[in-house]
C-alpha cells in the first residue's frame, strides 16, 4: 500500500467515528497528556484500532487519539507520539500528522519535554519554539515526494507560525505565566547528551534539546499547516555543569509544569 492509500484508510476509520470539522490538532508530549482530560464530549480511539497507526512504547505516552471539544473549539489530540529512537521509520513517526491534514486540520499545536541549554532557563519553564535545528540525521521527506501532499523542496523560512507565537505570548502575559522563547534542537536519542555534545548544540544556536517534534513539524510544513510549538523544560542540559538525568526526572518535572501548560494552551485555543 502506498502512503496516500494508508493515510486514506486511517482517515476513513476516524471519519466513521466523528466527521465534524476539526479546528486544531494537538500533539501531547511526555507528561503533558492531562490536557486530554479537559476535552469534552470526547471520543477516544486507541492507536491500535486505527489502520496504519503503530503502538507507542514510551512511558508517559498513552497511545490514544481523542476527538472532542475544548474551549468551544473542535480538537483532535494525540496522546502519545512515535519517536525515531523507537525504531520506527520517519514515515511512521510522522504518519499521524499526515492523517490530521487529511482530516482537514490546518492548525497544529506540538508539545514536548526538553532539556534547557539556555542558562537563563529553569526546569519547569515553558518555551515557545521559535525555530528548530534538525540534528536527527534523517528527514521524513527523504524518498518519493507525493506532490498532492506538498512540494519536493518545501520552504522552511517560517516553520512556526509567527501570528500564533504572538498570540500565545499574549495569552501567557495575561495569565501571568512565565514564558521563554528559543530554538529547539532535535537529536535522535535515545541516550541523553554528553557534556561535549551539549556544548556543541548550544554553540550551533540551540536553547533546548529533545528527541521529537522536528520530524512532525517538517511534515506539517510540507503540507502547509500552521504550527505552534511549546517545550516544557524538564531539566538543565548544560555542557559545563551536567548532572545525571533519567526519564523519571523528565516525567516528574513535566508533571509539575503541566498545570500551567494546560492553562496556557486552553486560553490559546479559546483565542485562536
Ligand atoms: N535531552 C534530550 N531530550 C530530553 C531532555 C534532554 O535533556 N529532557 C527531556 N527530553
Amino acid at each position: 500500500m502506498d502512503l496516500i492509500e494508508k493515510i486514506n484508510k486511517a482517515k476513513e476509520y476516524i471519519v466513521e467515528i466523528d466527521n465534524s470539522p476539526i479546528n486544531v490538532g494537538i500533539i501531547l508530549g511526555t507528561g503533558l497528556g492531562t490536557l486530554a482530560d479537559e476535552i469534552e464530549n470526547k471520543r477516544i480511539i486507541k492507536y491500535e484500532e486505527i489502520p496504519g497507526f503503530p503502538v507507542s512504547t514510551v512511558v508517559g505516552h498513552a497511545g490514544e487519539l481523542i476527538i472532542g471539544e475544548l474551549m468551544g473549539k473542535k480538537v483532535l489530540a494525540l496522546n502519545g507520539r512515535f519517536h525515531y529512537y523507537e525504531g520506527y521509520d520517519m514515515e511512521t513517526v510522522t504518519f499521524p500528522i499526515r492523517v490530521m491534514k487529511a482530516l482537514g486540520i490546518e492548525n497544529m499545536i506540538v508539545s514536548n519535554a526538553a532539556g534547557g541549554m539556555n542558562p537563563s532557563f529553569e526546569p519547569g519553564d515553558l518555551m515557545i519554539i521559535e525555530d528548530h535545528i534538525n540534528f536527527i540525521g534523517n528527514n521524513p521527506l527523504i524518498g518519493k515526494n507525493y506532490d498532492e501532499l506538498g512540494p519536493r523542496f518545501p520552504d522552511m523560512s517560517n516553520p512556526y507560525y509567527k501570528e500564533y507565537i504572538k498570540l500565545v505570548k499574549e495569552c501567557a502575559m495575561d495569565l501571568n505565566i512565565k514564558i521563554q522563547q528559543g530554538v529547539y534542537v532535535a537529536i535522535s536519542g535515545p541516550n541523553y547528551e554528553t557534556s561535549a555534545e551539549l556544548r556543541m548544540l548550544r554553540l550551533i544556536g540551540g536553547d533546548a534539546v529533545g528527541m521529537s517534534t522536528v520530524p512532525e513539524v517538517i511534515v506539517a510544513n510540507h503540507m502547509g499547516m500552521k504550527v505552534l510549538g511549546v517545550s516544557c523544560i524538564t531539566d538543565m542540559a548544560l555542557g559545563d555543569s551536567l548532572e545525571p538525568l533519567d526519564h523519571s526526572k523528565v516525567v516528574e518535572t513535566a508533571n509539575k509544569a503541566k498545570g500551567k501548560f494546560v492553562t496556557l494552551i486552553k486560553e490559546y485555543i479559546k483565542r485562536m
